[in-house]
């Protein structure tokens, strides 16, 4: 069984309550069935949440040895982070880099993202669609 980390950062935890009018009103349960549902037979998802940077680049470091690919949304760290750009740099399977809203229609600072230099592709806007996407794309590029 392959396994597919679905990782999610700050503020995430409250997706559905959160300016809904922006990110929709399913939350992170609906995301991680969502996900499981468009797998590969074989494949299987972890669904993570953290506000903390530092447990971000933890799982990041563990999916070394425990995912053959990685769907992050890393929320606002996106912008910010060159420390879990360095821990995907480390991490050597397909990332995928997803995003509810169309970052590019929003404030001048949502439009540079550090994941992005790593990341195979990048999805914004499509809403948790992105999600199911990015879950289809790494099957394929992992093989399954
Ligand atoms: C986000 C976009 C980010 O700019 C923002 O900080 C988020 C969510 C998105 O999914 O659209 O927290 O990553």
């Amino acid at each position: 069984m392959k396994t597919i980390l679905v990782l999610n950062g700050p503020n995430l935890n409250l997706l559905g309550k959160r300016q809904p009018e922006i990110y929709g009103s399913d939350n992170l349960e609906d995301v991680a069935a969502l996900c499981q549902s468009v797998c590969n037979a074989g494949v299987g998802i972890r669904a993570e949440q953290s506000n903390h940077e530092g447990q971000i680049i933890d799982w990041i470091h563990e999916a070394r040895e425990s995912a053959a690919g990685i769907v992050i949304n890393p929320g606002a760290f996106t912008h910010t982070s060159v420390a879990i750009l360095d821990a995907l740099n480390a991490f050597e399977g397909p990332v995928i880099e997803v995003h509810i809203s169309n970052v590019h229609k929003r404030e001048s600072f949502r439009h540079h993202s550090y994941v992005s230099l790593r990341a195979e592709g990048v999805i914004a806007g499509l809403g948790i669609e992105g999600y199911a996407a990015a879950v289809r794309r790494i099957c394929q590029l992992i093989g399954d």
